[in-house]
């Protein structure tokens, strides 16, 4: 029953995923999953048996350790046992720039033989979390899962699952992939979602609305450095294709405060006209945890993903895609026809 994946990008979402792993396979909790079992799998058939970063404070070390090494800040939530899976060297390209190399060196160390490692571990689906526009590393590991036969995860913003010629690779490879830019559980884009759905289908015209946020750590200064207007884009696009309405809709991440750490704090602000013509408005704060917002739903695509690796999907699969990532191919669904389509997708009906 196991589901053997790879994960590339040791960093603060690893972190949160691999300690959900021990966390909820301890049975020290039961809140926070969206789904307890998902296909039959639980949480505790999710095994990590590769790993590939270019930190020097990262490679070389057990992954129980090196998810807490370097410019990880993602809380320590559990002890994670030593899990017999040394953090492999992978290839820089764009995964490090000027400002993140503040944060994090590259080793010197030559990059391993990725896909004798796929191969030899088993692997069955590659994680890929690479920081934000680090297109060219994205891409180079997505050749490598089709060259070892694997499936590909996309977390990152980087268009792949919305790529027709990457969707192709990846049909000829006969493996599924799935994205792109990884949705959260309840942050600011589904949260900002939910509450102007509601207030349409509740009468209300929205007139205009905005989510700007700040964050710490690597992926916000990454996002602000190199990445922002791809993600405004994105982030703004999936909100508007919640509404029935046209709407002035920006979203996005406007500055990086390094004390933040791993928590992001979103401005959500929000005009709307309702009876009699009259005003109405909504000024919100969220505060997040990008790391534990990010677990939840990477365990339910992990499972999902092991469901379309059985069935011997291929090429890009949609029903995950949508219910899982922000930029998915044919387009973001509303979040309960999301969650529709991927039930669908379980039970075999898609
Ligand atoms: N809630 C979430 O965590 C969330 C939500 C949406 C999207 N995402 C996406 O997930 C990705 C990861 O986010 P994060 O917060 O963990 O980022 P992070 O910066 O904490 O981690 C990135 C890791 O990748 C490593 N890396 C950089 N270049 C590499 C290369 N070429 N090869 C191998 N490893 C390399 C870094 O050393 C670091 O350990 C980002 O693309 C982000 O946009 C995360």
């Amino acid at each position: 029953m196991n589901i053997n994946i790879a994960i590339i990008g040791v960093g603060n979402a690893a972190s949160a995923f691999i300690q959900g792993i021990y966390y909820y396979s301890n049975g020290m909790d039961k809140d926070g999953l969206t789904y307890k079992t998902l296909a039959g799998y639980r949480v505790s058939d999710v095994k990590v048996v590769a790993a590939i970063d270019i930190s020097k404070d990262k490679i070389g070390k057990d992954l129980s350790e090196a998810i807490f090494s370097g410019s990880n800040e993602a809380a320590k939530i559990i002890d994670v046992p030593n899990l017999g899976v040394k953090v492999e060297m992978g290839k820089p390209l764009d995964g490090v720039f000027e400002e993140t190399e503040k944060l994090y060196q590259t080793s010197s160390e030559p990059c391993t033989d990725i896909v004798n490692l796929l191969k030899t571990t088993e692997t069955e689906l590659v994680l890929c979390l690479l920081p934000s526009s680090a297109d060219k590393a994205v891409k180079f590991y997505a050749e490598r899962a089709i060259e070892a036969g694997v499936g590909f995860i996309n977390a990152t913003p980087t268009k792949l699952a919305t790529d027709k010629d990457w969707v192709a690779k990846f049909e000829n490879a006969g493996v599924p992939l799935v994205g792109d830019d990884l949705q959260d559980q309840i942050g600011s884009t589904i949260l900002h979602k939910l509450i102007l759905q509601e207030m349409e289908h509740r009468g209300v015209k929205i007139v205009e609305s905005y989510a700007l946020d700040v964050g710490g750590g690597p992926e916000s200064l990454n996002t602000i450095y190199r990445a922002r207007g791809l993600k405004r884009d994105i982030k703004s696009q999936s909100i508007k294709s919640a509404l029935k309405n046209d709407a002035e809709i920006v979203a996005g991440t406007s500055d990086y405060v390094p004390h933040l750490g791993n928590s992001r704090n979103t401005l959500l602000w929000i005009v709307g006209k309702h009876f009699n013509g009259q005003k109405i408005v909504i000024d919100m704060k969220i505060q997040s945890v990008d790391g534990a917002n990010g677990g939840a739903i990477l365990m339910d695509i992990v499972r999902a993903c092991k469901v379309a690796l059985i069935r011997e999907e291929k090429g890009a699969i949609m029903p995950i895609s949508a219910y899982g990532f922000k930029n998915p191919p044919g387009g973001t669904k509303n979040p309960d026809e999301a969650k529709t389509l991927l039930a669908d997708f379980i039970l075999g009906h898609i």
